[in-house]
């Protein structure tokens, strides 16, 4: 009898192989805004084709991928409504996933990652190695682009904030500083859980694209003050809370610890430094979490020649800069590790 499993392996190889493809149907459909459209109203092929200036044939084939793996669906009468992940990849959806798909899948970031050999050969940063050109300039060129990146982060940063919130008391403190705090999402939901409190968002002039109107939105605009600037010459001096969220992945170790260094100097004695990241494993194993994060860092290694790290590596770039690593607390979906002065 044949064995049913003798081709799983190959099959499997496949699915990774081909995981490409899926992923440019999902950008797609951000890009062409279907989801959009047809969350409105369900529409047929046409009607979509119609709204979206699309060739009708070829976009009645892509919405039928995006049925078949879960994006839409369709009825009896031929017409497409999203699903629960459909609906995710809406304008205006608090998750901010259309922004994910589209930055994630943004024409610099996908040459990027076709130049991981020559990178990982050369020890390069793949990202320049495609576009000629660095991340934070780009985003630094393109005012839009920026926006769209700072409303991805955002998007990651809405769980961990409650996640956070669980964890520590956010009434403890009176200040929270956001170094590299992107639009204020962060900030927006510490500030929302504690009245008292004030916040400083702090990051140069690319990050804080969106943010005066998000925060206002948000309503926390009257206690934030917004510091541009460049985290590498000084950050703002602080008795409260520092957070760093996301940002020494973006580094090497020695601007790492260089970031680390600017931020012991704004801290006084009873200040804390808040690093939010997440921790690759002392030992990695095939689980998925694993994996989530191991293509974390290869992401960080595509995009900045820089990395994800170990609970131990961060503790030796805190003990590098003067800090010492005080507790992890188990936040998702990163960990928070907390630093005090040495
Ligand atoms: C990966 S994003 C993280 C944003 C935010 N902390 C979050 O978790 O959503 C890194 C941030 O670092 C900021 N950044 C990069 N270089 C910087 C610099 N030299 N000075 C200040 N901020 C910088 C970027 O603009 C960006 O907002």
């Amino acid at each position: 009898m044949p064995d049913p499993d003798r081709f799983g392996a190959a099959d499997r190889l496949d699915g990774l192989i081909g995981g490409f493809r899926v992923s440019q149907l999902v950008g797609a459909a951000a890009n062409l805004g279907i989801c959009d459209l047809v969350a409105r109203e369900p529409l047929t092929a046409r009607e979509i084709a119609a709204a979206s200036g699309c060739a009708q044939e070829p976009l009645r084939r892509l919405l039928l991928a995006l049925v078949a793996i879960g994006i839409l669906s369709i009825d009896s009468q031929d017409r497409f409504t999203n699903t629960e992940m459909g609906e995710l990849l809406c304008d205006g959806h608090p998750l901010a996933m259309k922004s994910v798909a589209i930055s994630r899948l943004s024409e610099p970031n996908w040459l990027a990652w076709a130049e991981l050999a020559r990178a990982v050969r050369s020890d390069a940063v793949a990202y320049e190695l495609a576009n000629s050109s660095g991340f934070w300039s780009d985003l630094a060129r393109d005012p839009g682009l920026a926006r769209t990146f700072n409303s991805f982060m955002g998007s990651r940063t809405v769980r961990y904030a409650e996640s956070l919130s669980e964890c520590f008391d956010l009434g403890s403190v009176a200040e929270y500083v956001d170094v590299g705090g992107g639009q204020g999402t962060l900030l927006a939901r510490v500030l929302q859980a504690n009245p008292e409190a004030v916040g400083v968002l702090f990051d140069q002039p690319s990050g804080l694209q969106g943010a005066t109107a998000y925060l206002e939105a948000q309503r926390v605009l009257e206690r934030v003050r917004i510091e541009s600037g460049d985290f590498f010459t000084q950050v703002p001096r602080t008795d409260g809370c520092l957070f760093l969220r996301r940002v020494l992945h973006d580094w090497p170790d020695e601007d790492a610890s260089t970031i680390l260094v600017r931020c012991r100097e704004a801290m006084s004695d009873g200040a804390r430094l808040f690093v939010t990241e997440l921790l690759l494993p002392e030992q990695v194993t095939g689980t998925p979490d694993d994996a989530a994060k191991c293509v974390m860092d290869m992401h960080m290694f595509v995009l900045f020649g820089a990395k994800e790290r170990t609970e131990s590596e961060y503790r030796t770039l805190f003990d590098g800069a003067g800090l010492t690593l005080e507790r992890v607390l188990p936040t998702s979906p990163e960990s928070t590790l907390i630093a005090r002065p040495a």
